[in-house]
């Protein structure tokens, strides 16, 4: 299984999500792989905003890989992608063929601090406020991760009834 994470300039969000869902899906041991990519390709080529690679550093991951991607059709095949905000949702469904539409998700839907049932709201672009923004990025990529893979660990169970 392949799962792309999309944010707008793929080097704040997206990163920060294929970083820990990569260790998240590892520690599960389930053979799921994590990309991320932009809508926007101001920032191809370029490393994890500095403030980005901070916060993930300073709890304990490895930012340093990461160079930014822009999403277009070869991102099409993913089994799963996660827009990280409505803009970035409405972005890839302009572009991705129809019949793909029921693999988009918004990102936060997995978020269990954000009420069932109601509208789902964005991983807010951090990149024109402080510090705190990305730490409450990593928050927010945490929590709704870990049930994300918890969701994947259930579908890789095989069947008890067989
Ligand atoms: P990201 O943040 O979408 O989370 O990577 C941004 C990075 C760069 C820009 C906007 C958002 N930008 O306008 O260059």
């Amino acid at each position: 299984m392949r799962i792309a994470v999309v944010c707008l300039g793929n080097i704040c969000r997206s990163p920060t999500a294929e970083v820990v869902l990569t260790e998240l899906v590892d520690a599960a041991g389930l053979e799921v792989t994590v990309e991320s990519c932009g809508t926007g390709g101001w920032h191809v080529g370029e490393s994890m905003d500095p403030r980005a690679a901070r916060a993930l550093a300073d709890a304990g991951y490895d930012p340093s890989r990461h160079r930014a991607r822009q999403f277009g059709p070869s991102w099409f095949d993913h089994d799963l992608i996660l827009a990280m905000d409505a803009a970035n949702l409405a972005d890839v469904l302009a572009v991705l063929p129809a019949d793909r539409h029921q693999r988009v998700r918004l990102f936060r839907s997995y978020d269990p601090e954000v009420p069932a049932g109601g509208p789902v709201p964005d991983v807010p672009d951090p990149w024109y406020g402080g510090p705190q923004g990305f730490a409450d990025v990593l928050a927010m990529v945490e929590r709704s991760g870990e049930v994300l893979v918890r969701e994947l660990a259930l579908l890789d169970t095989p069947d008890p009834a067989g």
